[in-house]
């Protein structure tokens, strides 16, 4: 067994009832960083997205599309793999719940749980709101001016009565508490760890974990009259793609437990309490990490579809750049906190931080050096304290974006990248390479190695958030496949003085707005 490090993050699975919209590609944005990220310092990775087709939404919505449920399910399955692929997602598995493997994890899983003895035979009286495929007690309601019941979701409740089968959630309370006070860092952010705490110290209520009102699922093993609910179908499928129920060897010893579940703040609860109490009862390990992101909103309201006012991901990189919608988002919002999209806040980064501080800076030390550098990396002289003081901090940015990104800090380790761009703009301004032409070319030639140097930096580490656009800067220096991983980083990968340099281009255009007067 070799011993590189592996590393195993998840998106949710998305209900395939709507086409796929801005917070779709933010989740899988966010693990897609990740992923790349990990794979660059070094790491095995196993990143996996999908769909979650089953259950009573998505029935309804097939049912309203005039379609059977699969044929409906593969059709819009399909439009969320299209935008991964147009969004350069590299996920390594995309997982559809209605795919025999996964059928087969859920049922072994169930097995589990019933061999456990955590589940039992009863039947639901209560309140089921559809759109959060979601138990509620009456106490979690409120009316809405119409005098129908509300979850705090927002999404009406029906009634149900139905036979179903429990899992004896209440008897994991203490478990699950024990968990978290022993693993401080399994729920991000804090605040967050704070609100599961305090639901579970309420006291958990048994779970009902079957349907038969409706067919639309996985049968459960020995009782076809049931469908097992949704939620424990949909989770099991972080198992499934590692090869459950086989736990020997394979992709399972290998990536479980998972490094990384993403979810939104929506489904939190699902992943930190229900989860969890499933592998225990079913006696599988824990996934290292649950963090919940927070939700955006679009120049300020709620995103809905009755409202009108889904961003389309697609539109929005047409018209701005892929590659700056994914700075942008991400840079945006502090990540766990709610942020809101607007065409200002977008154009003003993409135009100052991408294209004036960024692009400027590689445009500007590229055209100098293919101008009085012969088009070639040019051979520096002794260091002044000036020059090590940039490249120092070109060279440190690793550590600190490693530790940043552990955490799920996207915003923090773009603006510590930042922190990087702008001391070298401002040791361009300070140095005036233009100047020393005439005066000193010598000290021209150090001065112009010393930024190509830390573009070089700059570039290896923005690739995870801005792929192309940073393969594009490591063309224009010349840089080989091999040379962009995080080992040339390292002592021995600095530019080799000498080496000739493509013709220069831009890489982040500023937006004009062609609307505009
Ligand atoms: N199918 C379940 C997840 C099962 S995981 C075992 C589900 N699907 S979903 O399609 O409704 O949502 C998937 C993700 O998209 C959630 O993490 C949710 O938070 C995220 N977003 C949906 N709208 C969003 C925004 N407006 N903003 C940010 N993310 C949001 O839940």
């Amino acid at each position: 067994m070799s011993d590189q490090p592996t590393y195993y993050v998840t998106t949710p699975i998305y209900y395939v009832n709507d086409a796929p919209h801005i917070g779709h590609a933010y989740t899988t944005l966010a693990c897609d960083v990740l992923a790349r990220f990990k794979r660059l310092d070094g790491y095995y990775v196993r990143f996996l997205t999908g769909t979650d087709e089953h259950g009573q939404k998505v029935e309804k919505s097939a049912e309203a599309a005039g379609k059977d449920p699969l044929t409906f399910t593969t059709e819009v399955s399909q439009n969320f793999r299209d935008l991964a692929d147009f969004m350069n997602f590299t996920h390594d598995d995309f997982i559809r719940t209605t795919e025999p493997r996964h059928i087969k994890a859920c049922q072994a899983i169930w097995q589990k749980l019933v061999d456990a003895g955590d589940i039992y035979l009863g039947s639901y009286v209560g309140w089921y709101a559809v759109r959060d495929e979601a138990f509620y007690g009456e106490d979690e309601l409120t009316k809405n001016a119409d005098g129908v019941r509300i979850a705090p979701s927002g999404a009406e409740v029906e009634w149900v009565e139905e036979p179903s089968y429990f899992f004896k959630l209440s008897a994991w309370g203490d478990r699950l508490l024990a968990y978290y006070d022993a693993n401080p860092d399994f729920i991000l952010p804090e605040s967050r760890r704070n609100e599961v705490t305090s639901f579970v110290k309420g006291g958990l209520n048994d779970l009902s974990v079957s349907r038969t009102t409706f067919k639309w699922g996985v049968p459960v093993p020995g009782d076809d009259e049931h469908i097992m609910y949704v939620w424990l179908d949909a989770l099991t499928n972080y198992i499934t793609a590692v090869g459950y129920p086989e736990t020997d060897g394979g992709n399972y010893a290998k990536y479980w437990p998972a490094d990384l579940h993403m979810v939104g703040k929506d489904i939190l609860r699902f992943h930190a309490v229900y989860w969890p109490a499933f592998l225990m009862a079913a006696g599988l390990e824990l996934p290292k990490r649950v963090f919940a992101h927070g939700w955006w909103t679009n120049e300020g309201q709620k995103i809905s579809k009755s409202l009108g006012n889904v961003i389309d991901p697609i539109e929005l990189a047409n018209r701005y750049g892929l590659d700056q919608v994914r700075y942008f988002m991400l840079r945006e919002v502090p990540f766990g906190n709610d942020g809101d999209f607007s065409h200002t806040a977008m154009i003003n980064r993409m135009n100052g931080e991408l294209a004036n501080d960024f692009g400027n800076l590689a445009q500007r030390v590229l055209s100098m050096i293919a101008k009085n550098c012969d088009g070639k990396v040019p051979t520096p002289g002794p260091f002044e304290a000036d020059d090590t003081a940039l490249l120092g901090q070109a060279q440190g940015l690793l550590e600190v974006v490693r530790d940043q990104l552990d955490r799920q800090g996207f915003n923090h380790a773009l603006e510590s990248i930042w922190v990087v761009i702008r001391a070298a703009n401002g040791y361009v301004d300070r140095q005036a390479p233009w100047k020393l032409k005439k005066e000193d070319p010598a000290r021209m030639a150090t001065v112009l190695y010393v930024l190509a140097e830390t573009i070089r930096h700059l570039a290896i580490m923005a690739q995870p958030v801005m792929p192309e656009a940073m393969e594009k800067m490591l063309d224009q220096l010349a840089q080989s496949a091999d040379a962009r991983d995080f080992t040339a980083l390292g002592e021995g990968g600095a530019l080799v003085p000498g080496l000739d340099l493509p013709k220069p281009e831009g890489v982040f255009p500023r937006f004009v707005d062609e609307d505009a007067e």
